[in-house]
Parts: structure tokens; sequence; C-alpha cells
């Protein structure tokens, strides 16, 4: 099992799109291990977005991502990082793929609805600077023998 971050980004929020888009979630199957609304501040932007620090769309991402409310979560699933990534669509909404989350509820560019780290090891450091201890809830799922086959001893 794979926990990743998943932010539903300010135009998520204004545009009323946020239950749409946590359904593409959950729909697929991944379990919500974490959940919340909050304000990105100018420290919190800069450390999750410090590798595109020398990016010419650095300065406007920090001030889209701060500007308004974002819905941050933790999904957890087999594979769920590349599984998100692929739900979510290429970067840019006018060339994600339609189907996908970008593809589907977007037309912008820098605008593109959703976050969702890119790897492991950003996984596991984007989900430690937005939630404390705690606050992703291990919790087990009665559907779950459903969602996944566990015949064999694991789920697949
Ligand atoms: P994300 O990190 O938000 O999941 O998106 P991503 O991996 O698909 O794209 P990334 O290259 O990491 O870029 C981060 C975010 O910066 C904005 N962006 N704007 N105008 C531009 O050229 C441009 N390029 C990137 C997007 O909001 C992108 O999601
Ligand atoms: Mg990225």
């Amino acid at each position: 099992m794979e926990t990743t971050l998943i932010i539903l980004k300010p135009d998520a929020v204004q545009r009323a799109l946020v239950g749409s888009v946590i359904a593409r979630f959950e729909q697929k199957g991944l379990q919500i291990v974490g959940m919340k609304l909050m304000r990105i501040s100018q420290e919190l932007a800069a450390t999750h977005y410090k590798d595109h620090a020398s990016k010419p769309f650095y300065a406007g991402l920090v001030r889209f991502m701060t500007s308004e409310p974002v819905v941050v979560m933790a999904l957890r699933g087999v594979g769920a990082i590349n599984v998100c990534r692929n739900l979510m669509g290429a970067t840019f909404g006018s060339k994600a793929a339609a189907g996908t989350i970008r593809g589907d509820f977007g037309i912008s560019n820098s605008f593109n609805l959703v976050h969702g780290s890119d790897g492991p090891e950003a996984a596991a450091r984007e989900l430690s600077l937005f939630f404390a201890k705690g606050e992703v809830v291990e919790y087990s799922r009665a559907g779950d023998c459903w969602v996944y086959d566990a015949t064999g001893g694991a789920p697949e």
C-alpha cells in the first residue's frame, strides 16, 4: 500500500469542484486517510515547491497556491502515487486527456485543479509537510474485499 498527498487547488475550491474531484479518487477505490481545508502559507508553499524555485512559473505558482483555501488529502491504495497521477492527467489542462480530472474539468495550464506527489520520496516529504502526526487515520473499509482481490493473502 502507498499513501500519496493530493491537493485540490484554489481553483477547484472556488469552482465548487471539490466533490466532483474527490469522487474521481473515491470511485477508483482509493481510501481517504486524511483530509482538511486549509490556507497554504508562503513558507509552506516555498517548502513544498522548493524544487521549482528556479522555474519561470514559480512566483505565479506560489501566488496561486496561497491565494485561497485548498483541500489537502492523504490517499491510500496499491500503487496510489501513480494511480493518482494517471487520474489527474497531464499537467496542462489544455493538453490533458479527456477522462482525466485535468482533462475533464479545466482548460487552464496553471490553474490545473489538483496536485499529486510524483514519487515515493516526494509523497513521504509532502505528507509530513501537510499532515501532523495523528491526522492520517488508520482504518479498514468493509468493502475493500471487493476493491482488491485479496484471496491470495494480500491485496492485488
Ligand atoms: P503538480 O506538482 O501540481 O502535481 O503538477 P505536475 O507535477 O503535473 O507539474 P509540475 O511540473 O510539478 O508543476 C507544478 C505546477 O506548476 C504549475 N505550472 N505552470 N505555466 C507553466 O508553464 C507551468 N508549469 C507548471 C502548474 O500548476 C503545475 O501543476
Ligand atoms: Mg509536480
